[in-house]
């Protein structure tokens, strides 16, 4: 079976309008890539994605890669419209998003998993999706939502740098999920986000806080190199992590370069 056989085999008829605004690839190097491409040259619409079944340098946040073994996990890009949204609302459109793919992997996969701050999806401590915000310029400028998650991988997909803090749907499961389920969920749930963009914010905010639960858990901070340790106290009405840092100071951290980490382990 293609990729493409495989993705569309289980969505009902009805879905599979919307599929003709997706690019179904079998390999590429990063979907954020091609679609910011697609983007640049004017040749994408607004809520047009790229899914591949294989990214060979699949990016994640602050410069680190996404492993994206073949006919594993969902590799999705998707260009929103960013017209007359601030670039300071790109935090809140991953935090949107977060909200987004951890609802349809409980619709699809009755997985209840939480979010990490920023752009993690999480369960029992350990990565299942990151999500990667950017902006593109060009002919149809806009915002790239790339959105990786990993779905039916075993222990030995994942690189020994990454066994004890990944995790996929099948491992916590025990059961193979259906990729273009998931991903039809993704796509419905991102096309309401755009379409309403900012509007709904308690919604999404009241969704990220119930999962998103820091609250009194020791952090440690990396910023420009430099590792701080406290307390977390929660998330701001902007989406940013409150902290109480040990020397007394309370910060606001914004995603920016900013990465949290449990005090012990990856959460
Ligand atoms: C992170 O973990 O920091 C974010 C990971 C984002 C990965 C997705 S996979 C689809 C899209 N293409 C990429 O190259 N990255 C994103």
């Amino acid at each position: 079976m293609t990729f493409e056989e495989e993705i569309k085999t289980a969505l009902p008829r009805k879905a599979l309008e919307r599929w003709k605004n997706v690019t179904l690839l079998e390999s590429v190097d990063s979907t954020n890539n091609f679609l910011k491409n697609m983007a640049g040259k004017g040749i994408a619409p607004y809520g047009h994605c790229v899914i591949a079944d294989f990214q060979s340098s699949g990016r994640g946040r602050l410069g680190r890669s996404f492993s994206s073994p073949r006919g594993k996990g969902i590799y999705l890009s998707y260009l929103m419209s960013s017209h007359g949204i601030p670039i300071e609302s790109m935090a809140t459109i991953t935090a949107y998003v977060a909200v987004c793919v951890r609802e349809a992997i409980f619709e699809v996969c009755g997985i209840e998993a939480g979010i990490k701050w920023v752009n993690d999806i999480v369960y029992g401590g350990k990565k299942i999706c990151g999500i990667l915000t950017e902006t593109s310029r060009g002919e149809s400028s806009g915002i790239i939502i790339g959105i990786g998650v990993n779905v039916n991988h075993v222990p030995e997909d994942f690189p020994s740098e990454l066994s004890d803090i990944a995790t996929s749907l099948k491992m916590i499961s025990g059961k193979e999920h259906s990729r273009g389920l998931l991903c039809s969920a993704i796509i419905k749930k991102l096309d309401t986000l755009c379409s309403a963009f900012p509007s709904d914010k308690d919604y999404y905010l009241s969704e990220y806080r119930k999962h998103c639960d820091v609250s009194g858990k020791r952090v440690r901070v990396i910023k420009d190199g430099e590792e701080r340790l406290g307390t977390a106290v929660g998330i701001s009405d902007d989406f940013g992590f409150i902290a109480d840092f040990d020397d007394g100071r309370r910060e606001t951290l914004t995603a920016g370069e900013v990465s949290v980490r449990g005090f012990y382990g990856y959460i």
